[in-house]
């Protein structure tokens, strides 16, 4: 453990510290223009996996709307071209959340910004509910990983990702999302790239070497 990463670790806990645990909080903490449609949208989907004869409609309906995003994000969320991100077991308020960002230009990617601006917000809403039953399913071109990556990830990411990089209501699951897409988001992040600006991220990987940045990469890509 070396100095910059007792910095780091003083940084994140900072970051922490000013972070409230609750629905709104949610929105706040991802950064998005409208906090209460992102905080409506949440309470919509757990309303829906609540009721077991909803949850079973939204999932069809998400099923029906979700045709389209198979072409990339793959049949059950496992993502078919490894820059795409896989959206199986996401959680939800990250998705709606991204959804925003897209549609406001926060966040940029060809195909997404203009999807984002035509889903309604039911769409969204079911959409998540069938993507977030998916499990992910391990990859079979990972790369190695090694210890570099584990004291990386222990030391700076498990605190807002989780031990596992499941995330959780507040922050994003990164565990076994393709290594191309990790690496590639990581360097965005880093360089305070135009098509991810406005992230916590940037402040959490601005000083990380780009060697460190990949050993993390490889390491969550091979977390389950
Ligand atoms: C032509 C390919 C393509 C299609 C079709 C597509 N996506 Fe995407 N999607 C992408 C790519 C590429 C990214 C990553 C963009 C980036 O690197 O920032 C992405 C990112 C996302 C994200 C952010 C996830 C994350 O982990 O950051 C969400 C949510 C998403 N897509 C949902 C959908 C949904 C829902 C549909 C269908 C309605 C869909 N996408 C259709 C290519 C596609
Ligand atoms: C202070 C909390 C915090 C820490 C620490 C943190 N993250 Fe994040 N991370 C976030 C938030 C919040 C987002 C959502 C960013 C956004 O919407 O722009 C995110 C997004 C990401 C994404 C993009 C996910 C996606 O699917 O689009 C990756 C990859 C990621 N983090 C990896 C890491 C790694 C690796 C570390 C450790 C080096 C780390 N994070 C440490 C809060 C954190």
């Amino acid at each position: 453990m070396n100095i910059r990463f007792i910095n780091f670790s003083l940084c994140v806990l900072s970051l922490l510290l000013l972070t409230p645990f609750s629905a709104t909080a949610t929105a706040e903490t991802l950064a998005v223009k409208d906090p209460e449609h992102t905080t409506e949208l949440l309470q919509r989907f757990d309303n829906i996996v609540a009721d077991p004869e909803a949850r079973q409609k939204a999932n069809a309906e998400g099923q029906e709307r979700a045709q389209f995003c198979f072409r990339c994000h793959g049949k059950n969320g496992n993502s078919v071209r490894d820059y795409v991100p896989n959206l199986a077991s996401q959680n939800p308020a990250y998705l709606f959340t991204q959804f925003e960002k897209f549609a406001s230009g926060t966040r940029k990617n060809y195909v997404m910004s203009k999807l984002a601006e035509i889903l309604s917000a039911d769409e969204r809403v079911a959409v998540a509910v069938y993507f977030s039953d998916k499990p992910v399913i391990p990859r079979d071109n990972r790369p190695e990983p090694d210890m570099k990556g584990q004291q990386v990830y222990q030391s700076l990411c498990f605190a807002c990702h989780g031990d596992k990089g499941h995330g959780s209501h507040t922050y994003p699951r990164i565990a076994g999302q393709p290594y191309e897409f990790l690496e590639k988001t990581l360097l965005k992040f880093k360089q305070g790239d135009e098509s991810r600006k406005n992230s916590p991220m940037t402040a959490v990987v601005g000083n990380l070497s780009d060697e460190d940045l990949r050993a993390v990469a490889r390491w969550v890509a091979n977390m389950p």
